[in-house]
């Protein structure tokens, strides 16, 4: 095989090295929007109202919604509530403990979220089965949607009754965009329909599918595989592939071949904030088609089905490896789709001779499985929901290849001061989405130069308190990413700091100004809120979580 003239997905994560100290960094921040008294804007439609606010709708407006929506309005319950009083269940309790750092504790509920931080321990499987499960950050009401017609009353009633609104799919937005204190959520994932087109437009003929908005990754690879194809999906086999995942941008294994998952979008049918039912292509309501490929979940409006690109399946070749030098380095998969093993070998060859030569002992596993549903299964499974965490905080940047190539030694040094200096882990994505999508989209620019984006995480751990981490989350933004992000040419919005100062930059690159512009036609009363969404600068969250007019 001649590697150099094949698109290679070449994927090198989890390179992590043992920390060994443990500094924690006490900051004083003191939070000025809390002293302000809270009757202050107790009636003020600056901010959205909080349940117990005398604005906060009453229970028959309440029903009234509920009756325009056939009765699938949810009022929710924290999923720890069984681990706390009155309301305490022993087993489910415990089973929910052992799941609590993985999605599946989360995404089947109308308002479970996973952002360790975001959760802020108020209900969780962790803290004394006697303090009480608070609300915190969890919304208060979730809409089962099934409909164009349900979102439209969902988006009508928060408008008119200025009440926080939230969209979540899974919950599995490493940032806390699917939540919002006190919040009316859209809840989209039963929306599971998939079918399977022959699509033809200006810009791609060819097969396709169109996923419901709470299709999840595992769900369209087993369609996809079932009928002869393969998608461009998360790692994290549970993520949602209509929701964060394509509209954040979406790094999958095949995307040195096929693009990133914005790229694979051909039609999103969405409601728009005013309750409206549109379809965006890259020829109809193309300034919002081109915004939701890549600017962002939770910001233009409800998605509720997506058409993307399907790719005929084959055989893909694999491979995973460790070795221990130094600490320890592994290489959790790469995928090349078509290669034998030992086509897989050979472009190994010259890493495991450099390893071979230094007596560096490595363990390399080879593999070249008839799908890439098999391939999945065995890289990032086991399926349906493999067992990828989702308790972690961590910051991120792509590196371009000019960099690399020019300051690969400052880069290494920073990298490895992180990983003996902070309890924070280095891993990385090697890959090449170069080239330019079928039509336009808002997926950062930076991404089409990266040669590597680098993660820095570090996995939520429950059993120390709760203020000890979130000293670790300012470490990372403080001390911990700095250093990084001087050689770095942006951030992956879905994977990011959520406390970037330089979130706009970094996140939307030169994007930002045109997507606040499409975000002011779609959404020109700001309905939509998120963290670090396009637009949020209009917001502030107050110190008791109220969203505010800033
Ligand atoms: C364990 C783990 C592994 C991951 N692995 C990968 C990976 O390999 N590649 C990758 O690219 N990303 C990965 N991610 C990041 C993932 O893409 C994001 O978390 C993404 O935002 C999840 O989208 P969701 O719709 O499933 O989740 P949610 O948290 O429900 O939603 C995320 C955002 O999208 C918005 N949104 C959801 N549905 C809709 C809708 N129908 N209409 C409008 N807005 C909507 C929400 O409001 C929110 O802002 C991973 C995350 C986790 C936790
Ligand atoms: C808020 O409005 C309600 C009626 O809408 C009124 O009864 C109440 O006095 C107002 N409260 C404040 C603090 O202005
Ligand atoms: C909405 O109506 C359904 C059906 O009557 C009911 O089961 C559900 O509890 C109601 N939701 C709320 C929030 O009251
Ligand atoms: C967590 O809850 C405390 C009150 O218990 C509040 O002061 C703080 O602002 C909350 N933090 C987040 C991130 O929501
Ligand atoms: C949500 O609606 C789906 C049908 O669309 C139903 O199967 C599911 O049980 C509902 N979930 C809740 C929590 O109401
Ligand atoms: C798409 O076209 C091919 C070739 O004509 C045909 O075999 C296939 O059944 C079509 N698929 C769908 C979903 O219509
Ligand atoms: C290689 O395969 C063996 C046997 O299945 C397994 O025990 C080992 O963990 C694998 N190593 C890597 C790096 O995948
Ligand atoms: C590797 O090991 C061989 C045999 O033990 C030894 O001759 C050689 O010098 C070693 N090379 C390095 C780079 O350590
Ligand atoms: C090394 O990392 C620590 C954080 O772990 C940071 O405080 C320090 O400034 C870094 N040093 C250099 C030279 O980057
Ligand atoms: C990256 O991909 C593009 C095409 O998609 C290709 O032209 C280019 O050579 C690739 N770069 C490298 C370094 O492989
Ligand atoms: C969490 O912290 C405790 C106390 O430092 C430690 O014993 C435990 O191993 C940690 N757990 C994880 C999953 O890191
Ligand atoms: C809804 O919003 C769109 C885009 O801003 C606008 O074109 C349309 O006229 C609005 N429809 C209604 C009924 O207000």
């Amino acid at each position: 095989m001649r590697a150099s003239t094949r698109k290679i997905a070449l994927r090198l994560s989890r390179i992590s090295a043992v920390a060994s100290l443990c500094l924690a960094l006490s900051t004083n921040k003191v939070d000025a929007s809390a002293t302000i008294a809270r009757n202050t804007y107790l009636n003020n439609t600056a901010c959205r109202f909080l349940p117990g606010d005398s604005g906060w709708p009453s229970s028959e407006e309440w029903q009234q919604l509920n009756t325009s929506v056939d009765g699938r309005l949810i009022g929710t319950v924290p999923v720890g509530a069984v681990c706390h009083d009155p309301t305490y269940d022993g087993a489910a309790c415990e089973l929910l403990k052992q799941t609590w750092s993985l999605p599946q504790a989360h995404f089947n509920d109308p308002s479970a979220f996973m952002a360790a931080y975001q959760q802020n321990a108020s209900c969780d499987p962790y803290t004394s089965r006697p303090s009480p499960c608070l609300r915190g950050n969890y919304v208060s009401y979730a809409i089962n949607v099934t409909s164009a017609a349900d979102v439209a009353a969902g988006v009508t009633f928060a408008q008119e009754k200025n009440v926080r609104l939230v969209i979540k799919n899974t919950g599995h937005d490493y940032l806390g965009k699917s939540t919002g204190k006190g919040g009316l959520s859209l809840w989209t994932h039963h929306l599971k329909s998939i079918e399977f087109l022959n699509y033809s437009s200006e810009a791609y003929s060819g097969p396709a599918i169109k996923i419901g908005a709470g299709v999840q990754a595992f769900e369209a690879y087993e369609a996809a595989a079932a009928a002869g194809f393969k998608v461009v999906g998360g790692e994290c086999v549970t993520v949602g592939v209509a929701g964060g995942f394509t509209q954040g941008g979406g790094h999958s294994m095949l995307s040195s071949v096929y693009g990133m998952g914005a790229d694979q979008a051909l039609e999103w049918e969405v409601v728009t904030a005013n309750g409206t039912l549109v379809i965006a292509t890259p020829t109809a309501n193309e300034d919002l088609y081109w915004a939701l490929s890549g600017g962002g979940g939770g910001t233009y409006g409800v998605v509720l089905s997506l058409t993307v690109k399907a790719y005929p399946d084959g055989v893909i070749g694999g491979a995973s490896m460790w070795a221990i030098f130094g600490s320890i380095f592994s290489i959790g998969e790469l995928t090349l789709p078509g290669a034998t093993k030992d086509e897989v070998r050979t472009l190994l060859a010259p890493f495991t001779s450099y390893l071979a030569e230094r007596n560096i002992s490595y363990q390399l596993n080879v593999t070249s499985l008839p799908s890439f549903l098999e391939h999945i299964d065995r890289y990032v499974g086991p399926l349906p929901y493999g067992t990828i965490p989702s308790a972690q905080i961590q910051g991120g940047t792509m590196v371009s290849r000019t960099v690399v190539e020019k300051n690969n030694a400052e880069i290494m040094a920073v990298l490895r001061n992180i990983s003996t200096s902070s309890q924070f882990y280095v891993a990385a994505y090697a890959l090449n989405v170069s080239k330019q999508p079928s039509s336009p989209n808002a997926l950062l620019p930076s991404w089409r130069d990266a040669l590597i984006y680098y993660v820095i995480p570090q996995f939520w751990n429950y059993t120390i308190p709760f203020e000890e981490m979130a000293e670790q989350e300012d470490f990372l933004s403080e001390r911990v990413m700095p250093p990084l992000q001087a050689w770095g040419s942006g951030a992956y919005m879905n994977e990011a700091d959520f406390q970037d100062p330089g979130w706009k930059q970094n996140f939307y690159g030169e994007n930002y100004a045109r997507l606040k512009r499409v975000k002011r036609t779609w959404d020109p009363k700001d309905l939509f809120y998120a963290t670090t969404a396009v637009g949020s600068e209009a917001w502030e969250v107050m110190g008791d979580g109220r969203l505010c007019r800033a």
